[in-house]
């Protein structure tokens, strides 16, 4: 073997290894997830925003993320495992979509849904998360 037909397999050698780190990066990067915040504002309702923990929450449901993020449905599959809830459930559901805003986290005397269902198995055992009372959830000052 020569000089330059060793430098032409490096050369080879090198693209090639190029090629397989570009292509792992780019597919990092689309199962790539969103962290999430320890604290988001849920906004929309005029009521007020929503200041929800999720860090707090997290630990709540015992790192059960489903208690929440729901699996992929047919109608709208999931782009990503716990993907924010509002870029698909809009303020008034839009077809395919059935659930729009707020039964995407509770009913209307929210008195049940995602969020209150767990709040009041909670309550039952002294906690004193919100139920009912639409501003212990929504405040102005929640921007
Ligand atoms: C008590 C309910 C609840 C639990 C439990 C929960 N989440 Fe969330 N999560 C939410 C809500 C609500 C949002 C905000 C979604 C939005 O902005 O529309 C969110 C947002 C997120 C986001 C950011 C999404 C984005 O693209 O902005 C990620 C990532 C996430 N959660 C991951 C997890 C993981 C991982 C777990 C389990 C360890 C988990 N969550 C448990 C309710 C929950
Ligand atoms: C990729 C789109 C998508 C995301 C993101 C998403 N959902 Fe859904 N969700 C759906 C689809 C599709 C349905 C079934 C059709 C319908 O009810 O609109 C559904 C239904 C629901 C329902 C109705 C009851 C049921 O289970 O059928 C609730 C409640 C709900 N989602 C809550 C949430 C919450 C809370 C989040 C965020 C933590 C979330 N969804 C994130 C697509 C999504
Ligand atoms: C797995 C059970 C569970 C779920 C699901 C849940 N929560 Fe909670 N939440 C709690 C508990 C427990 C408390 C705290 C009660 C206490 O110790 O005072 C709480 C308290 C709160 C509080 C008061 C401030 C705080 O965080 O201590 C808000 C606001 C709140 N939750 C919003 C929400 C919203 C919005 C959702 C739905 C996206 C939700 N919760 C879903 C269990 C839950
Ligand atoms: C456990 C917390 C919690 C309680 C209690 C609560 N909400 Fe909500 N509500 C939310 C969350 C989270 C959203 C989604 C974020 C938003 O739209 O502001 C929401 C959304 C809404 C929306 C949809 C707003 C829109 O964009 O169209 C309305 C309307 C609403 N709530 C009314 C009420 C009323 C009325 C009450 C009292 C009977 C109430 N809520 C109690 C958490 C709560």
């Amino acid at each position: 073997m020569n000089r330059l037909t060793t430098k032409r397999y490096a050369l080879v050698a090198f693209s090639i290894l190029g090629c397989l780190l570009l292509v792992l990066s780019i597919s990092v990067q689309a199962s790539g997830q969103a962290k999430p915040k320890d604290t988001a504002i849920l906004k929309g309702s005029p009521l007020g925003g929503v200041k929800f923990e999720h860090k707090l929450h997290q630990e709540r449901a015992a790192n059960k993320c489903e208690t929440c993020h729901h699996a992929s449905k047919p109608e709208k599959p999931l782009k990503a495992p716990q993907q924010a809830c509002m870029e698909c459930h809009t303020k008034a559901a839009q077809a395919p979509m059935k659930t729009g805003l707020p039964a995407t986290f509770h009913n209307p005397a929210a008195q049940a849904g995602t969020c209150i269902d767990c709040h009041k198995a909670e309550n039952a055992k002294g906690k004193k998360a919100p139920v009912g009372k639409c501003m212990d959830c929504h405040k102005k000052e929640n921007v």
